[in-house]
């Protein structure tokens, strides 16, 4: 997998999520590429990044140690230093060149993402991971005009992505294991409680419809049976997965 420093990450759509991601993958020590057609978008992330790192350096001077509900940052390193990884790509094509995981945060429209992970495919390197965070969209639908549906999968992250600890790796049956434990590792190392999501075939995804659940570490469905805080039926990923 090798170091966050080795690996550029690519974030597509520069909204509140895209924004959210790609100051975590920030602080967890990677370069980000950032990629909207609106240039008002890219401003506004950056604007947002630079406040949310500033005050969390603040808070990290303030306390003496690592930031209350950060990532994995270390100590001493400041805003200024993580803005400088972060740069903004003119295409999908210059930000999926060299990039290892590329997460996609564009509106919640099916056609759209379709046609952007077409794209990506064609552009990335052959090892680089495809992630959409989508919330209710089918992600093997999203991968389908793929020539590599097996590097597809969901990385689907709670807004605010900065403080909410939950993952959930959904992880259509096109899926590979060896990409989904690649995204369940990279997860931990962002600070992050991964838990993969096994979506029905039949079922479009989403956090709605009935799945299949398996807890980093273990590789049994853990549906009903898990005693889990974050698997019980009944509780929203949500309400459980906001950090202390
Ligand atoms: N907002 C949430 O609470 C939340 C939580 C989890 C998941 N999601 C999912 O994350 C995704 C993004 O949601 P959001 O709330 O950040 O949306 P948003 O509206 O804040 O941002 C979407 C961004 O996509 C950009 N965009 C549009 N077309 C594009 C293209 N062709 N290429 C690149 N960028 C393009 C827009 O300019 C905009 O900046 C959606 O799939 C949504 O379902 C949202």
């Amino acid at each position: 997998m090798g170091t966050a420093a080795e690996m550029p990450v690519g974030v597509v759509g520069a909204g509140t999520m895209g924004a959210g991601i790609a100051q975590v993958a920030l602080e967890a020590g990677h370069s980000v590429h950032l990629y909207d057609p609106d240039p008002a978008a890219l401003d506004r992330a950056r604007g947002r990044i630079e406040d949310w790192l500033n005050r969390r350096a603040a808070k990290r001077a303030a306390s003496g140690g690592p930031a209350a509900s950060g990532g994995p940052t270390a100590p001493g390193v400041v805003a200024a230093d993580l803005l400088r990884g972060l740069s903004v790509a003119s295409s999908v094509e210059e930000l999926a060149a060299g990039a290892g995981l590329i997460v996609e945060a564009v509106l919640e429209d099916l056609a759209l993402k379709v046609r952007l992970f077409e794209a990506l495919d064609a552009a990335a390197t052959p090892d680089a991971i495809l992630a959409t965070n989508t919330s209710a969209l089918s992600v093997s639908a999203i991968g389908a005009g793929t020539r590599h549906p097996g590097r597809v999968v969901g990385l689907h992250f709670f807004n605010p992505a900065p403080v909410m600890r939950l993952v959930e790796v959904v992880q259509p049956s096109t899926a590979e294991g060896p990409v989904v434990d690649r995204a369940m590792r990279l997860m931990t190392a962002w600070g992050k409680t991964p838990a993969v999501r096994m979506p029905r075939a039949s079922s479009s995804t989403g956090s709605t419809g009935r799945t299949h659940w398996r807890r980093s570490g273990s590789s049994k469905p853990a549906w009903r049976t898990s005693s889990s805080w974050m698997l019980r039926p009944g509780r929203t990923a949500t309400r459980w997965a906001r950090s202390s």
